[in-house]
């Protein structure tokens, strides 16, 4: 029987499911590149090198808002990770893939997301695409043949997607062209702004991951964190503590923005949908997800039942799981999907 694999190629993260043995790769989506030609790391071990390198290596996202940019990178670093993938679970030639690609990216990008699975050297035999929102819907829990009306959202890296699905299908959708990536910069900013003090993107994301609160906290109740830089008048390397009162204001203005474009969604959907969304409720995924309080603050202001992903960032890939699983989702492969390249070898 053939293998069946889903990837959800985020721009933060690349996610791998393996039928049958669940996500077996889940790691940043970067690579380092010596000299402009040779990868020398990639997933986590070339994150970790993130702000480390000396000239001549430079650290890459071959994903950009949810998009391919760097195809050449991305396949040599694909061919990297299947090769690995391949001896420890088994050899991934001519299988089949099931590929996640944002619902706002154009028949193009679809085509050069297939393409470029289809010319890594395992050569699959049959790739499909499903739109994103569709595959977090299913991981989230949603049972996509019988639900008239939720809304997915998913907050990842770079984008966030707003989707409101009916009966395997999307009824509309929005795109935000931000997400955490947007909050560690914020958070970035604002230190320097307010304590003259240089942090990293590994920094910012941390204070993020620990201190993030879409609530406004109580002056009592705040939570600090002790954070190394550079202070930016005497140049010297130091700590600073940061709390989360200072980060929930660093970063409110985007998730407010995320909460207005939501409101005001579905202030637009047919009422007879809006009746079922009340029922069926908000499902909140992506790595931001894991904000503390988005989902109270998100509930408090639509009414809505809003349930947190467990594991936000790994929702798609196990979508994608559920799928290549089984054969009763098949249906969102094939028919929602754009593109289908069957045995082009
Ligand atoms: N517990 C957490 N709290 C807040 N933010 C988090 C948490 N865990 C991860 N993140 C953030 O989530 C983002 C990554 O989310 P995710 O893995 O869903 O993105 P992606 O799928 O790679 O990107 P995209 O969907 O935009 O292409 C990063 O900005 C990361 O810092
Ligand atoms: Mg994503």
């Amino acid at each position: 029987m053939a293998r069946v694999y889903g990837i959800d190629p985020g721009t933060s993260t690349l996610r791998i499911y393996q039928k049958g043995a669940g996500i077996i790769y889940n790691q940043k989506n970067m690579m380092a590149v010596l000299d402009g030609k040779k990868i020398i790391a990639t997933g986590d071990e070339a994150w970790e090198m993130e702000g480390r390198t000396p000239a001549n290596i430079e650290v890459v996202s071959p994903i950009r808002s949810g998009v391919l940019a760097q195809v050449k990178n991305m396949l040599a670093m694909l061919n990297i990770i299947f090769d690995k993938l391949g001896e420890e679970y088994g050899r991934m030639n001519g299988q089949e893939f099931i590929v996640a690609s944002p619902s706002y990216a154009t028949e193009v990008e679809k085509k050069a997301l297939v393409d470029l699975i289809a010319e890594c050297d395992i050569r699959p035999k049959r790739i499909r695409v499903v739109d994103s929102p569709l595959a977090a819907a299913l991981g989230a829990g949603v049972n996509l043949r019988e639900c008239f009306g939720a809304m997915v959202i998913d907050i990842g890296a770079d984008t966030t997607e707003i989707a409101v699905l009916s009966l395997g299908g999307t009824v509309v959708s929005r795109m935000l062209k931000f997400g955490g990536n947007r909050l560690d910069e914020s958070i970035i900013g604002a230190v320097r702004k307010y304590y003259n003090f240089a942090i990293g993107r590994k920094t910012a994301e941390q204070i993020k991951i620990k201190l993030g609160d879409a609530e406004h906290p109580e002056e009592d109740n705040t939570v600090a964190l002790k954070v190394f830089g550079r202070d930016v008048v005497s140049g010297l390397p130091k700590s600073i503590a940061v709390d989360s009162l200072f980060v929930h204001l660093a970063i409110k203005e985007h998730l407010d923005k995320i909460a207005e474009v939501v409101f005001n969604m579905l202030e637009h959907i047919p009422p007879e949908m809006s009746a079922d969304i009340m029922e069926s409720g908000i499902y909140l995924t992506g790595g931001v997800s894991g904000i503390k309080n988005l989902d109270k603050v998100l509930a408090e202001m639509t009414g809505l039942k809003v349930y947190k992903c467990d594991n936000g960032s790994e929702t798609v890939a196990m979508g994608l799981g559920k799928i290549a699983e089984d054969p009763d989702y098949d249906f969102l492969a094939e028919k929602y999907s754009t593109l289908q390249v069957e045995d082009f070898r």
